[in-house]
């Protein structure tokens, strides 16, 4: 450690003792007295790994991801008992990760869920474009799932390449999401890439609208200094009045 981090916990802490990180973990979640309480699931998964995300995230593996699936349903039940009771609860949120790639387990996390809480205001899951299928937004929706939230980042071609992902297959994500409507369909995008102006976005919004989106996200691309991004961030005062005009 740095003089000037350890002066800097010092300064923060107003102590000199170290920080100890102890590996242990009480597996209590005082949650009873809650108000407005929302459930969030991490599903730590993806078929390929963007070098600019900063999520907690592994490549994806079947055995790995049905282990893991199999330790969070214990784990629901280890702190959802805890309460007696069904806690209400607002919203489920899956995020990632790419949760959709555990569609076939999302009614059991969900089930085991509802043994121990009252969902009143629906549930959401991410899914990669690549996850829009008939298949996998029919079992999504047949797990009781009425909000997606898809990582389309940019439907121009241009700024899929900077960020290494790939083309997306608009025709087979729009007739699949015709085929199998949702009370909520948002779509994700990053702004403010090298390059990307006021039209470029417009047009991504409009897009999104035009393919079966009911919402949108919009992120500033942000170069986490712990990730391995090649990608330089705008300057602020550009990414400000891009942001204003998209507003
Ligand atoms: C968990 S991902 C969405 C689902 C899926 N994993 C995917 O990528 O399609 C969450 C969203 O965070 C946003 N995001 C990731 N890294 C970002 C970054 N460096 N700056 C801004 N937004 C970022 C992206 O818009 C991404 O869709
Ligand atoms: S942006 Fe999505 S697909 Fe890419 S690594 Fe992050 S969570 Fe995974």
């Amino acid at each position: 450690m740095s003089f000037i981090t350890s002066l800097t916990r010092m300064w923060l802490t107003r102590s000199v003792q170290p920080f100890t990180f102890k590996n242990e973990y009480d597996q209590t979640l005082p949650f009873a007295e809650c108000e407005n309480l929302g459930l969030y699931v991490h599903i730590p998964f993806c078929k390929s790994i963007c070098n600019f995300c900063p999520y907690c995230k592994v490549l994806y593996s079947k055995e790995l991801c049905e282990k893991y699936i199999d330790a969070l349903v214990q784990e629901i039940h280890l702190v959802g008992s805890q309460h007696a009771g069904k806690k209400k609860v607002t919203s489920l949120y899956f995020g990632g990760g790419t949760p959709a790639l555990a569609a076939n387990r999302t009614k059991e996390i969900i089930d085991a869920l509802k043994e121990h809480f009252v969902i009143s205001e629906g549930i959401g899951l991410e899914l990669h474009p690549d996850n829009v299928t008939v298949d996998v937004l029919q079992t999504l929706k047949d797990a009781g799932v009425t909000k997606i939230s898809i990582g389309v980042q940019s439907f121009r071609d241009k700024f899929q390449n900077i960020l290494g992902r790939k083309k997306i297959d608009i025709s087979a994500m729009r007739s699949a999401l015709e085929a199998v409507p949702f009370e909520t369909v948002s779509m994700d995008f990053i702004f403010a890439l090298p390059g990307q102006t006021y039209d470029d976005l417009k047009s991504d919004i409009d897009e999104a609208f035009a393919f079966g989106a009911n919402h949108v996200a919009i992120y500033p691309f942000i170069d986490f200094t712990f990730t391995e991004s090649p990608v330089a961030a705008m300057p602020k005062k550009e990414k400000r009045e891009l942001l204003d005009a998209i507003t």
